[in-house]
Parts: C-alpha cells; sequence; structure tokens
C-alpha cells in the first residue's frame, strides 16, 4: 500500500514531492487498470503530497456531448461540464497546451469554481496526438505554478494517458 508521510514531506523540496509522486504513480498504474481507481488515487496523491493545493482534478472528454465533464478530484464542488474552448480547462484541451495562469481575474473566461482559486495550471492529457482530458490543479494563491510544475505535471499526465485512452 502506498502512503504519504506528511512529516517527512516537509523536508522536501518541490522537485523532490514530485519525484516522490511520480514513483508512486508508477506503482499504482502497474498494479491495477481501472481508470476510475487509477484517476482518483493519483488525485489523492497529488493532494497529500501537496498540502498546499487548493484543488486537483481531472475533466475527461465526453464525446456524446463534445464537452468536458468533471472527473476525480480532490477538493470542493466543482463545475460538471466545461465546454471546448471555455475557461483556462477547455483552452487547454482545445490548443493542447500546457497553460499557467498567475492571476485567475485575467484571464479572458476563466471560470470561477471556487472563489478561493488565485492562479492555475492546466495540462492537456494527450494520447496519439488528441486531447482526451486536462489535469487541473488550482492555488489560493497567486503566481504559484510555475516551469518545475509544469514539467513534473505533464510527465505525471504521461504516464496516465494510455489508461485514459
Ligand atoms: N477554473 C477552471 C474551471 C475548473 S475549476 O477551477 C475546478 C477553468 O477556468 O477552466
Amino acid at each position: 500500500m502506498i502512503e504519504v508521510d506528511i512529516n517527512n514531506l516537509k523536508l522536501l523540496s518541490k522537485k523532490e514531492r514530485y519525484t516522490t509522486v511520480l514513483k508512486q504513480v508508477d506503482a499504482l498504474l502497474e498494479n491495477e487498470n481501472n481508470v476510475i481507481a487509477n484517476l482518483a488515487n493519483v488525485t489523492s496523491l497529488l493532494k497529500s503530497t501537496f498540502d498546499y493545493y487548493l484543488w486537483v482534478g481531472f475533466y475527461l472528454y465526453d464525446k456524446d456531448k463534445n464537452n468536458l465533464v468533471l472527473g476525480p478530484f480532490q477538493g470542493s464542488l466543482a463545475c460538471t461540464r466545461i465546454e471546448i474552448g471555455k475557461g483556462v480547462c477547455g483552452t487547454s484541451f482545445r490548443d493542447k497546451e500546457t497553460i499557467i495562469v498567475d492571476d485567475v481575474n485575467n484571464f479572458p473566461g476563466h471560470i470561477f469554481c471556487d472563489s478561493k482559486s488565485k492562479s492555475e495550471i492546466v495540462i492537456p492529457v494527450l494520447y496519439d496526438g488528441k486531447a482526451i482530458g486536462v489535469l487541473d490543479v488550482d492555488s489560493a494563491e497567486y503566481a504559484f505554478f510555475d516551469e518545475i510544475d509544469k514539467i513534473y505535471l505533464e510527465e505525471l499526465v504521461n504516464k496516465i494517458s494510455n489508461i485514459l485512452s
């Protein structure tokens, strides 16, 4: 069973925390291939490792409705559906690019799910060149996410893209 030791975590840098999470994700995926179980555990791992994240979760492409539907997440109640091209999530999905927003008030069309959210990073989940979902992380602080978050979260999302395909 994978456990996150919170006391030990406080001594780790952000890079070290991500490295730990990536190893744990490998272990999770090796032992289970159920999509919901794995995505749920990935969000739990991220939220417990980065206890200062406000919200972390997946939005997955719903081909019948041609929009994004809320998937496993950790945090408070969130919007259930997001149109392609709308908000940070819909824009990242449409453009197949990671978006870092330092101040959500300055992102045109940003969708507020939680008024405490001040900055955000959204990483598209790509499979075979196609976007199939996004991973969204929110912070209660401005300009919270940087290149380190981008690099490691893209690596994490790469690891899970084939279980989502
Ligand atoms: N802020 C996102 C919506 C999702 S919530 O933050 C959980 C957006 O603008 O797409």
